[in-house]
């Protein structure tokens, strides 16, 4: 929405003066629209888009210094207490909570698509047993692209719908059965009439030799964990997906590169290696020393720190609550781990190097406690955050696609290499 703020740029040598409009949100701070820039004959510069709105969006909002996130306008604390993933899931896409009858014909929809086409099953078989799970999600949900030709015309409605369904339905399967190959474990099946995280965890776990009884409090919990994880706005992997959208590349293949961009430990990769960096200080003892090579940069303190939240992430505080009743009902309370990152935490918070930078947990520092205490091995954390995001990730492709003044991503830089230079012929380097 624009509105009759403006900024003008001026010159220090006399060029005519350029004004750009603000533009002005529902929430969060005005943009500067500098679309006319392109004018001045020269590019704005801001690596890492540490100052730069990429999209107008209605999915997400973040306040990252008052720890503040809205799922459609819905507060994540409301939603993780009162909602479920399934229920988040259609709030994300559709930008509304349904009603009674609209959850029922969504889950549906839902549940006749969780099955993986036969076929597939080959393609897990040509991996390595010891592939992390991660590599066999982006091989495998880049293939989907190859058995889905009746939906791939990104442009009608209906097509983006159903791949949307697809996606959010067989992701759970997809990471199951790359745990389940990595284990040397047959491949399981969906089972209809369990919920979307009772499912999960039945694929996960469950033997053709006896009934897998599901754990509720561990299926709430982990329904709960992926709420957490379903969006969070214009984040590394969201914004991968939208720019490998803007090409017209189709959802599957889109996915699979929000995926690979997940993987990497500054972002969805932190859960992972914030449980590795707990084994590696062993003991509250230890942490003196750690902290130390934190500060001198030797390593960092994985789980803390944001690129938005200059406060406490809203997800962290939930996510301990949970971490809290999981090991309470699996008589853990006495966790080891959980105690040091308790300590950890405790220790940071009050330490002047992280208050002074501003770095606090974020929903990756207790999320791998949680999941290890539910008998989630670390190699399947990342691959949670993946099938957990894959709503945000597709809720902003459409949003995208939908748009009709939709362009495609095309970034410039500041080049600093050689000037031009005539060929040299081998015999005169
Ligand atoms: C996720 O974007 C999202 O929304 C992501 C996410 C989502 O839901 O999609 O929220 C999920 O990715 C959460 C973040 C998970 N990553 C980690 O926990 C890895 C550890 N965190 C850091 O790598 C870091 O905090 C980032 C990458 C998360 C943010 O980095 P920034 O914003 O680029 O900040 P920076 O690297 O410029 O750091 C500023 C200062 C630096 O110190 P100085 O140079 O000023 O002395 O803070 C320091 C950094 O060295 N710092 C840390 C630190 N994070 C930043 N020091 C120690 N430990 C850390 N974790």
């Amino acid at each position: 929405m624009e509105n009759n703020r403006k900024v003008t740029l001026t010159y220090n040598d006399g060029k005519d003066n350029l004004e750009m409009p603000v533009l002005k949100g529902t929430l969060g701070p005005d943009v500067v629209d500098i679309r006319s820039f392109s004018k001045t004959g020269m590019f704005t510069f801001d690596p890492g888009f540490l100052a730069t709105a990429s999209c107008e969006s209605q999915i997400t909002f973040i306040d990252g210094d008052l720890g503040q996130l809205y799922y459609r306008g819905y507060p994540i604390e409301q939603l993780a207490e009162k909602s479920d993933y399934l229920e988040v899931c259609y709030l994300l896409l559709n930008g509304e909570l349904p009603t009674a009858e609209e959850r029922k014909v969504f889950e549906r929809g839902i549940m006749r698509h969780n099955m993986l086409h036969d076929q597939l099953m080959s393609l897990f078989k040509g991996f390595r047993r010891d592939a992390h799970p991660m590599a066999v999600m982006v091989g495998v949900v880049g293939a989907l692209s190859a058995f889905y030709h009746d939906s791939l015309d990104i442009n009608n409605p209906e097509h983006r719908k159903i791949s949307a369904h697809r996606l959010i339905a067989k992701l759970p399967n997809i990471a199951a059965q790359a745990y389940r190959y990595n284990k040397g474990l047959p491949f399981s099946y969906p089972k209809n009439g369990l919920t979307y995280a009772e499912n999960f965890l039945h694929m996960m776990f469950s033997t053709p030799c006896e009934e897998y009884k599901v754990n509720k409090t561990l299926a709430l919990a982990l329904d709960r964990i992926f709420t957490l994880h379903a969006d969070h706005e214009q984040n590394a992997s969201t914004s991968t997906v939208r720019l490998a959208g803007s090409s017209g590349a189709n959802p599957f293949a889109c996915i699979a590169a929000g995926i690979a961009c997940l993987w990497g430990p500054s972002h969805g990769g932190a859960n992972e290696a914030v449980l590795k960096m707990l084994d590696e200080i062993g003991s509250v003892e230890n942490v003196p020393a750690f902290m130390e090579g934190v500060k001198n940069k030797t390593h960092k303190l994985m789980g803390f720190g944001h690129r938005v939240y200059k406060n406490m992430d809203p997800r962290a505080a939930i996510m301990k609550e949970t971490c809290d009743e999981v090991l309470n009902e699996l008589g853990l309370h006495n966790d080891p781990k959980f105690k040091l990152a308790m300590a950890l935490e405790k220790i940071a918070l009050e330490d002047p190097y992280f208050i002074e930078r501003k770095l606090y947990p974020n929903v990756d520092f207790y999320s791998g406690i949680v999941l290890s205490a539910i008998g989630i091995p670390v190699s399947m954390f990342t691959p949670i955050f993946a099938l957990a995001r894959t709503v945000g990730w597709i809720s902003h492709w459409a949003e995208m696609i939908a748009d009709p003044a939709m362009k495609i991503g095309r970034p410039r830089q500041l080049y600093t290499g050689a000037q031009r230079r005539d060929y040299i012929p081998q015999e005169q380097r």
